[in-house]
């Protein structure tokens, strides 16, 4: 068995251990799987390439850890609940013998469709049971899988599919999500009229069953590849480091980069922190509401909860359709025990009325989660009060795409609890505050940037196709050190606090977003000439999107502009990427070399215009008056 921590005494002994002798910790973690073949040692790294290898040379497959191991002792426990987006329609339950089943057939679909070990699959799903069939069934053969957020649009999902040369892509017909209903394969087709020259095989779940096209040769029925298939397929044999799968994630420059996590640290890890931050007991049923279309979905729908035998549910909705008591309504009816949830989802419910959540039973709830963005303090109170009754923990997860498992959190009710707070390092991780010429800050009440100075099992290894990027954005800021891009306080105590990303990367709505990708979009319209995107204070998203946009002089009706620019940035990015705010502005407060002032426009925009330092120094310091002048109206349309 895994460790189970159980008391704040265990866990500092533990961490002590994970410190001093993280090779014989991690050794013991992961001897608690099942492996083809052990690995000859257990960690060897730099940081500098960076090159991290755990359990070197161990052979295991991972849904043989997710679903064979299981089935002896719990074959006929529930695995998945699958809970669609309409409450009249009957939700889905797979025992993780029917899982396992599912997968192996689905397994054999992809083989008959010549994937092979190494080949990338990409799935443009909506939240449907068939998407985690379907990422398992790659992990079976060794397929590695690259899941593109649904909501993406044709232009961003060809860049993906092109960047890991996928074989296959695997969607839907539809995607029904509350009122809307969204025409994935046409999105899919379009993608693919953009010199996706590696797709050879397009995979369609039926899902609302309407008629959509289907080209002949290339697209395939999901159900219809189904029929006869095997109930049995044989696991392929991986290597520790073989690639699981990739995911894309947005930074500070350049298009998105495609994080890269392999089979062995990646299952140890995700199936470790489960366990022990959800505290997650035999029998419990746990539900994490993330899109599979990200990180949090990979590790805590899929991975982590199977690995540790557990009833995961996935559901496919939104949590305002068709009203704002779905979620506590799914938690009364499934006697949801773990809930783990953004702070963005917490404040729109919050701002629905306090009243939702009394129509409904939550009194299985054991531990709260969140993820994704700092839970300001009212969002946590709120969660606390009215969800938790004032009893229940929460647990505020601090993690990223690249880290692969949640780093720093609460346990259960192990750790005392603060609100806005994710609180300790999980065993393992060894996490620092360093000055930006990145000497450590050592004591407590301290604040700096976030790095983590040792390997952990889950981290990333590289950056599809470009290594050298992958050091460059991690490894290179400090040295012997990974930099996450956040800054974070220490508390008296030594409790974390993350204050947010201190680089350009914006996260909205917990969906993570890089300026310089929605600069680019909007600058595709022909009326653009410059612009600059920032991130604002947004009471129920978290953060905003304003863009400072100088245009060509040729705009006539501004709101018209407008609206075209948002269609433009739908049309690059998709509909997440739409700015709140668009200020048409003459010029943009530059350095003398060139260099767009972010620092001053960030404050603009949040409507703190009283200190912007000396701009004097500015290339261009009237433009200053103006653009404050601009954002003050453009404010106080809220
Ligand atoms: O800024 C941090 C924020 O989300 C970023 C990572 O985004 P992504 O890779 O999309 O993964 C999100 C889900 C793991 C981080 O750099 N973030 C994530 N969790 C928290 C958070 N900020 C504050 N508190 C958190 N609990």
């Amino acid at each position: 068995m895994t460790l189970k921590i159980k008391s704040l005494n265990q866990y500092k002994k533990a961490y002590k251990k994970s410190v001093k002798d993280p090779e014989g910790f991690w050794a013991e973690q992961a001897a608690t799987f099942k492996w083809k073949k052990k690995w000859r040692k257990t960690l060897q790294w730099e940081f500098k390439s960076p090159d991290v290898k755990w359990f070197v040379g161990g052979k295991l497959n991972i849904t043989e850890n997710c679903l064979d191991r299981h089935l002896k002792t719990r074959g006929d426990q529930v695995a998945l609940i699958w809970e669609p987006n309409d409450p009249s329609q009957a939700y889905k339950e797979y025992t993780y013998k029917e899982l396992h089943t599912e997968v192996c057939r689905f397994a054999n679909v992809l083989k008959a469709n010549n994937i092979k070990k190494g080949d990338r699959v990409c799935f443009y799903m909506p939240m449907v049971a068939e998407l985690a069939i379907g990422v398992l069934a790659c992990a079976r053969i060794g397929a590695i899988h690259s899941v593109v957020f649904a909501g993406f649009s044709a232009n961003a999902l060809a860049d993906r599919i092109k960047d890991a040369t996928c074989k296959m892509v695997i969607c839907s017909d539809f995607n029904a999500r509350g009122a809307k209903n969204i025409p994935v394969k046409a999105v899919v087709d379009d993608a693919l009229k953009m010199r996706c020259k590696s797709i050879e095989t397009v995979l369609v779940h039926r899902n609302t069953g309407e008629k959509v096209k289907m080209k002949k040769g290339r697209d395939k029925w999901l159900h219809e590849e189904l029929e006869g298939k095997r109930k049995t397929c044989k696991a392929e044999v991986m290597d520790s480091e073989d690639p699981l799968f990739i995911l894309y994630t947005s930074g500070s420059t350049g298009k998105p980069k495609g994080v890269v996590h392999t089979c062995g640290g990646y299952m140890v890890y995700t199936s470790f922190s489960f366990k022990n931050v959800f505290q997650y007991e035999d029998g419990d049923v746990y539900w994490c509401t993330a899109d599979i279309g990200w990180i949090t979905g990979h590790s805590y729908i899929i991975y982590g909860p199977l690995l540790s035998g557990a009833t995961t549910i996935m559901s496919e909705g939104v949590p305002t359709y068709p009203d704002a008591g779905r979620f506590w309504h799914i938690c009364e009816k499934h006697k949801v025990n773990q809930f783990y949830t953004a702070p963005t989802a917490i404040r729109a419910l919050m701002a629905k009325g306090d009243h939702w959540p009394t129509h409904y039973d939550l009194n299985n709830l054991k531990v709260l989660g969140t993820v994704g963005e700092p839970i300001n303090e009212e969002a946590w109170n709120w969660y606390y009060d009215k969800i938790g009754k004032g009893k229940t923990p929460i647990v505020d997860t601090w993690w990223q795409t690249e880290t692969g498992g949640i780093m720093i959190s609460g346990m259960g009710d192990i750790h005392p609890l603060k609100a806005t707070h994710a609180g300790f390092p999980l065993p393992g991780i060894q996490p620092c505050l360093v000055t930006p010429d990145g000497e450590e800050i050592k004591g407590n009440d301290v604040e700096g940037l976030l790095c983590v100075k040792f390997p952990w099992p889950s981290m990333i290894r590289t950056t599809y196709g470009d290594h050298e990027r992958c050091r460059q954005v991690y490894f290179s800021a400090f040295e012997d050190m990974y930099f996450t891009g956040d800054g974070a306080r220490r508390d008296e105590n030594g409790m974390y606090r993350i204050i947010g990303r201190v680089d350009d990367v914006i996260n909205v709505s917990g969906h993570r977003m890089g300026t310089a990708e929605v600069e680019n979009a909007v600058n595709e319209h022909s009326n653009v000439v410059e612009s600059a995107v920032v991130g604002y204070p947004h009471h129920i998203k978290g953060e905003g999107i304003y863009a400072y946009v100088i245009t060509d002089g040729m705009v006539k009706d501004e709101n018209k502009f407008r609206k075209e620019v948002l269609a433009v940035v739908t049309k690059e990015i998709g509909p997440i990427a739409k700015p709140d705010k668009i200020q048409l502005v003459s010029g943009l407060p530059k350095t003398r070399s060139g260099k767009i002032m972010r620092r001053i426009l960030r404050k603009i925009a949040s409507g703190d215009t009283s200190n912007l330092g000396d701009i004097s120094t500015l290339l261009n310091p009237e433009v200053v008056e103006e653009v404050k002048k601009g954002a003050k109206v453009l404010l106080s349309n809220e």
